[in-house]
């Protein structure tokens, strides 16, 4: 025993010795880095400088001759004269070398372009759509797909990917809820920063890490009525408590730059707001990398009636700290002007380029431009074998089981009888989801061909409806045919000559995404109809959903026995999905969102305030509809296994804690199921009164346990003050003492509860 400590210490000693000397390396790099950026910007020209901050999209083909039509050759000109700085969506080690060669051999300084995209779940790989990763709960699976992801993409010759977006969202008409990690600011911190350490592992300068990008800074996900790129309109404490701290996660993170957002929050658009970008995000926070508008944003400050024109948008984007113009083409057309009419400020313009050749420095582009732009491995680390069994127990980590009643779950591997039903579980392409990136049309492993390889020839498949008609593509809007029976017969035949049906419904994945808001968030079409006529005839149904938002479906969650969220899970969706049906892994996904029974009770989340009159009472004087409940269909954490899990012995170590103190909370959970199962331990408080009203509920831990049938464990969170914490009344952020709740379960409403005073 006494050996085996002196082993740990040693261990722990030289840890400490090497994380040192490790902390003394990288300040040795970054103070070596800052003086080459001083010194790179005291030669530049003020063209020069503007050019660092002038975003292009690849809108001509780079690999070829100098383009003919005026917009593009600008473009190009500019590229070779050192008036460019980045441009996204060049796809390929071939085009990327190709229009770096262009800056790097035409211009004075030999400036390198970063090269960004949207590599947002994966890059030909693909995983679940980042709503559907979030309900692993899994933040080494969550590093390990935005791992491949970056790997991948930095194969393909690119250095930055504008993920991960961080934008809480209570709103699931909003299409970009798929993209982000739900509800909540805790979870959605935790994601947050691990998608952050997956992008850009911990050596920027490697050449298989990513630049990330946090976005959209801020408050995009709260678009009024669900609407993309609407107003958003909050207080400072939802701002500050609920919105920002996935954002601060990343800072904490070391993420390397920023994405404002489309939005105007209060009447000042996020590119121009320059208490968000300079007050809070350079000032408080002390970020050190640089802010990218979104696509066209700061030219969309005239539109939204905050800019009289393209200059006016300019100077107050950046004066308001917006580094790097994307295609907007507002700071290199007026940048100079506004200097030499001292509207904005050189120093400002420096302050620019100095974060954004900082990132460059970072990612090793002086030390050689070329250096991603290695074709033997773009063909060797891509879709590779290895990749795709990630992408695979990422896919089924994130299922969730939201009802299993008689165990109609799991299938037996034996069975002959089995009908699968709807044109999504013959689908390859849906499942790929909306951000693919350089996905292959119709590369997904489909529901059909998952269960295909589990039962061979004993499945039978039908049709059943067909969703939308016409193009299907990331551009444009999706036509859906509202009434189409004529698949119906031979699906409900099917139905009643089988022993059980798995039924695919939800939603295409251009339902999802940007631009993508819907009113309606139940099955759209002929799927709901679809669903009712074949339980007529077949009770003993698995309903497999796939779709990018939370659904509205209590006629489904009220009949049907079997229901399993699968979101758009990836390239291995088929497969995954067959796991979990077929029992080889038993699910253990909850939902990073709430699941409303209807669109009118939007906003509905789980952390809401109680208000005066929480009810419910006998009259109707209390916070209530009339006409539908308060409560969710199924409520954020909520997620089911094949085992079952019991909890008990809640306890605090103390009833009472003092401020510099810490709390432990612990329990005991049990698997008193049949299979061993994991479960996501859930940790809540409430604040029961405090400066400002308090959320009857805050998610502050959770921790993922696996135990074989019948076993035990004791669970252990610690609490310290910091953890109670929020922005109160007086805009300080700090625990204020009182009495509080503190739960532990395994969603946000089936939880034991215990009490604790904060002194
Ligand atoms: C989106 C961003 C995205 C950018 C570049 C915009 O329309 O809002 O999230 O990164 O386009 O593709």
């Amino acid at each position: 025993m006494k050996f085996f400590k002196t082993i740990v210490f040693v261990l722990c000693t030289l840890a400490f010795f090497q994380n040192s000397i490790n902390a003394q390396m990288n300040a040795k790099k970054d103070a070596e880095i800052e003086q080459k950026v001083e010194k790179l910007l005291s030669q530049m020209t003020l063209e020069e400088k503007i050019g660092q901050m002038n975003q292009y999209n690849g809108s001509w083909d780079v690999t070829g001759p100098m383009p003919g039509d005026d917009y593009n050759k600008i473009r190009y000109q500019h590229l070779t004269n050192g008036q460019v700085g980045s441009m996204l969506n060049v796809i390929s080690v071939k085009s990327i070398k190709e229009a770096q060669k262009l800056a790097v051999e035409n211009t004075r300084l030999k400036i390198p372009l970063i090269f960004g995209h949207d590599v947002i779940h994966g890059y030909q790989t693909m995983f679940p759509i980042p709503l559907g990763e979030s309900a692993s709960w899994d933040l080494e699976a969550i590093v390990q797909s935005a791992r491949v992801a970056a790997t991948e993409a930095a194969a393909g010759g690119l250095n930055w990917t504008f993920a991960p977006m961080v934008d809480i969202s209570r709103d699931a008409r909003w299409g970009r809820v798929m993209e982000g990690a739900g509800e909540d600011p805790y979870l959605g911190s935790q994601i947050a920063k691990a998608r952050v350490l997956g992008f850009q592992g911990s050596d920027l300068s490697a050449n298989n890490t990513l630049a990330a990008c946090a976005k959209h800074f801020a408050g995009y996900g709260f678009a009024e009525g669900g609407r993309d790129y609407n107003s958003t309109d909050m207080s400072i404490a939802t701002l500050r408590n609920v919105i920002l701290p996935p954002f601060k996660a990343c800072v904490d993170a070391g993420v390397a730059t920023f994405m404002n957002g489309f939005n105007d929050i209060g009447g000042i658009p996020a590119t121009g707001h320059t208490d968000l970008q300079r007050t809070i995000l350079k000032g408080e926070w002390e970020f050190d990398g640089f802010v990218v508008s979104d696509w066209g944003s700061i030219g969309e400050m005239i539109p939204h009636g905050y800019a009289k024109d393209k200059k006016h948008a300019a100077e107050l984007a950046v004066n308001a700290g917006s580094d790097m113009d994307m295609e907007a083409s507002a700071y290199v057309e007026n940048l100079k002007a506004l200097v030499e009419e001292d509207k904005v400020r050189e120093l400002a313009i420096d302050d620019a380029v100095r974060r954004i050749l900082r990132i460059k420095f970072r990612l090793g582009l002086f030390d050689d431009p070329y250096k991603y732009c290695d074709e033997e491995r773009e063909k060797n680390s891509i879709l590779t074998p290895k990749n795709l069994a990630i992408a695979r127990d990422v896919a089924r980590k994130s299922i969730v089981l939201l009802k299993n009643e008689k165990e109609v779950l799991p299938l037996k591997k034996e069975a002959k009888n089995v009908a699968v039903i709807g044109a999504l579980a013959n689908d390859k392409d849906v499942p790929l989801g909306n951000w693919r990136s350089q996905a292959k049309t119709n590369s997904a492993v489909s529901l059909l061909e998952g269960i295909q390889t589990v039962l061979g020839e004993n499945v039978k498949y039908a049709q059943g409806y067909t969703l939308t008609k016409g193009k299907r593509n990331f551009l444009n809007e999706l036509t859906i045919i509202e009434e189409d029976e004529s698949k119906f017969e031979e699906a409900i035949n099917l139905a009643k000559s089988s022993d059980v049906v798995i039924l695919a419904v939800g939603e295409d994945c251009y339902q999802s995404g940007e631009g993508r808001s819907q009113a309606d968030i139940g099955l759209l079409g002929s799927q709901q109809k679809l669903v009712e006529e074949i339980y007529k005839v077949n009770k003993n149904i698995v309903i497999v959903l796939m779709n990018g938002r939370p659904l509205a479906i209590p006629w489904i969650a009220d009949n049907v026995p079997a229901i399993l969220e699968t979101w758009h899970l990836g390239s291995e969706a088929g497969n995954a999905i067959a796991d979990v049906l077929f029992g080889d892994y038993n699910p253990s996904g909850k939902l990073p969102v709430t699941f409303p029974r209807s669109a009118a009770q939007i906003p509905l989340y789980y952390n809401h305030r109680n208000t005066g009159r929480p009810g419910p009472v006998e009259m109707v004087f209390w916070a209530h509809y009339t006409d539908e409940t308060n409560d969710p269909l199924y409520p954020f954490g909520y997620g089911l296994s094949y085992a079952d899990f019991e909890y008990s012995n809640l306890k605090v170590s103390s009833p009472e804690m003092k401020m510099e103190d810490e709390l432990q909370v612990t329990c005991t959970l049990k698997n008193t199921g049949k299979v061993a199962g994991t479960e996501v331990v859930q940790l809540y408080i409430q604040d029961l009164f405090g400066s400002i009203t308090r959320p009857i509920k805050e998610l502050k831990g959770f921790q993922k346990v696996t135990l074989n049938a019948g076993e035990s464990k004791d669970i252990t969170f610690v609490l310290r003050s910091k953890d109670l914490a929020f922005y109160g009344a007086d805009g300080s952020f700090k625990a204020e003492e009182g009495d509080f709740k503190v739960f532990v379960g395994g969603n946000s409403v089936d939880l034991k509860e215990t009490n604790f005073t904060l002194k």
